[in-house]
């Protein structure tokens, strides 16, 4: 248990609460999720799916109508044919990192990550007792992965490779030449890539490329997406993988064994949430990318921060080397200090040290009361 990792978020959310139960006003930018509610459709669809009985256990692997709709989005979307059997229905999208690594790495393997990333690729491999290897993301790159370095870490112990686009937590979007290039450096080796792609329809800026769109790679891409960030949906627990119907067995085999299944219920749901109208998810879409000008032209103003243009995503990633400040230390500041609450780089690997991140899931009024209260501090303390 001392190797597995954790996810900080929920730390500094508990400690803003303390902080509002003894009268501070907080304004959040810790939590990574939509703070819009879940699309009517979806939550009427869900309503109706309890009434009308779906409560009960269901197939470990997931519904075969969910299945299917899902096989049919991502087919059309990542422009591959997918069948339901390759698909693994789940309760978040969190399950497929979890279950991935638990079928495929063994001790001593090595397993190269994103960092600064999402924190539970890498307390996975510990726990694993696999060997992590971390790749980073540079922001001269745009935090894009640099595929000469990729090539260097590859070895003959490489068991997977975590790709994780749009990006949590820098906002970064691989094009199409970077998810090409991933593939030329894998080449013909016998290494599976763990495509994490639960931001997908959260793009500004280009369109998103799947590296199981690339010839000769579907049946080495294990798909992550799901519902929790594209419908609101994070309460709910569904999202799911796409992965080669042999390892989708033993998958489905992990979710007998942990869950039995994922909630009857919330997969109807799931499917009036992929077939029904999209129109929230282009509202929410267009509301986060008006959130994030406003928020990325005003940090650019405050003494100390500068700040890339995130391409996807909810995350401003800021570097704040300019403070003189550690990642940890301002974060701290700005949460008691200044009332604002979000993390520090570092919460996302070794190499977030000189970043912080907010997410930009709160309205612009507070980003704008959060830039003033920013600014005062930065104007006072550096
Ligand atoms: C990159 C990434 N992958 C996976 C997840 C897990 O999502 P879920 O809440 O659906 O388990 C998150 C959630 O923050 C994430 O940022």
């Amino acid at each position: 248990m001392s190797r597995l990792g954790t996810e900080t978020a929920f730390e500094v959310l508990a400690r803003a609460r303390v902080l509002e139960a003894k009268g501070r006003d907080i304004v959040h930018f810790e939590i990574g999720e939509p703070d819009f509610d879940t699309p009517s459709n979806v939550v009427d669809a869900g309503v109706n799916a309890l009434r009308g009985g779906w409560t009960h256990y269901g197939p470990s692997a997931g519904l075969p109508q969910l299945r299917k709709a899902i096989a049919a989005e991502v087919g059309r979307t990542r422009g591959v044919r997918v069948e339901p059997e390759e698909v693994v229905v789940v309760p978040g999208g969190k399950p497929i990192i979890f279950f991935a690594l638990l079928a495929l790495v063994e001790e001593g393997d090595e397993v190269i990550f994103p960092n600064p990333g999402f924190p539970i690729y890498e307390s996975m491999i510990h726990f694993l007792g696999a060997k992590a290897i971390p790749i980073q993301l540079k922001e001269k790159m745009d935090f894009n992965l640099d595929i000469d370095e990729l090539k260097r870490l590859i070895t003959s112990k490489s068991k997977m490779i975590i790709l994780n686009s749009p990006h949590n937590p820098t906002g970064g979007v691989m094009t199409e030449r970077d998810v090409r290039g991933v593939a030329e450096a894998i080449g013909d080796r016998n290494i599976m890539v763990l495509s994490d792609e639960i931001y997908s329809r959260l793009i500004f800026e280009g369109s998103h490329f799947s590296l199981m769109s690339v010839d000769g790679f579907k049946d080495r891409t294990i798909l992550l997406d799901g519902f929790s960030k594209t419908y609101a949906m994070t309460g709910w627990r569904l999202g799911y993988g796409v992965m080669r119907a042999d390892l989708a067995t033993h998958v489905s085999r992990l979710m007998t064994n942990s869950n039995s299944c994922t909630a009857s219920f919330t997969q109807i749901a799931g499917v009036e949430a992929i077939e029904g109208d999209q129109a929230s998810v282009e509202e929410m879409c267009r509301q986060f990318k008006s959130r994030r000008d406003v928020f990325v032209a005003g940090l650019n103003k405050i003494k100390g921060f500068s700040c890339r243009v995130p391409r996807g995503a909810f995350y401003v990633f800021p570097n704040i080397t300019g403070t003189g400040w550690t990642s940890k230390k301002l974060a701290d500041a700005l949460l008691e200090e200044a009332g604002v609450a979000c993390l520090p780089g570092t919460s996302f690997g070794e190499f977030g040290e000189g970043y912080i991140r907010f997410s930009v899931a709160n309205s612009i009024a507070n980003i704008n009361k959060a830039l003033e209260r920013i600014d005062g501090w930065a104007k006072k303390n550096l």
